[in-house]
């Protein structure tokens, strides 16, 4: 699949696996939802653009490399997408953080936004969106929109599963938009779930319900 990057590290997924059993309680889900978007987040900035500045050593001037450009931006998908900052922070602990909450119409079906705070200079800026589940894919088109408008440098959607519905409305709405998963799973259900997924995601990481 073009431009759709899954993880494969082992480390991913055994604790993706471990995320999965119906038995791992909010303690450890949360936990290695952490662990698991430290990695990911390692694997998605592998590409980020470097510069040459002059640094002295104790012993020497030298020409050294360091990350080019303005602080980068996540972007939480409120609630879930919460859920990976805390580990993405641990990689990239100068990023500034976005966040976007969006409810869906029970009429229309259509996500509506109830939340939009941005940092300053987005244009300027790499842009990484987070939503642990990419189901429908309603809500992260609608997000990655937003956040479009706001011309970032660059712009990467991360989810820990996806469904290939949710990749196909990405896709099509978004063609140039690599999406970071690690896994895509077989379908969605009738109720927009993941199948065989890992429940609800904002309900695990919060102990809610
Ligand atoms: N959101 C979730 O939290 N879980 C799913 O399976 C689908 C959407």
């Amino acid at each position: 699949m073009h431009n759709v990057h899954v993880i494969t590290h082992p480390l991913v997924q055994h604790k993706l696996t471990l995320m999965r059993r119906k038995d791992a309680s909010t303690n450890s889900f949360r936990r290695l939802l952490g662990e698991l978007s430290t990695l990911m987040a390692y694997e998605v900035t592998r590409d980020m653009p470097l510069q040459d500045i002059e640094i002295e050593t104790p012993l020497e001037t030298m020409t050294a490399k360091v990350i080019d450009g303005k602080k980068l931006v996540l972007v939480s998908i409120l609630r879930a997408g919460n859920g990976f900052l805390d580990g993405m922070l641990n990689v990239v602990p100068g990023a500034r953080v976005g966040h976007i909450g969006l409810y869906r119409d029970p009429q229309t079906l259509q996500p509506v936004e109830y939340y939009f705070k941005m940092p300053s200079g987005m244009h300027e800026r790499d842009v990484i969106v987070v939503d642990p589940m990419l189901a429908t894919g309603n809500s992260a088109a609608a997000a990655v929109q937003r956040i479009r408008d706001m011309r970032p440098r660059s712009l990467k959607f991360v989810c820990l599963l996806a469904a290939p519905e949710g990749i196909a409305t990405m896709q099509q709405a978004h063609p140039e938009v690599p999406i970071y998963t690690a896994a895509i799973d077989r379908e969605l259900d009738a109720h927009g779930y993941i199948l065989p997924g890992l429940g609800d995601a904002g309900d695990r990481i919060f102990g809610t319900k």
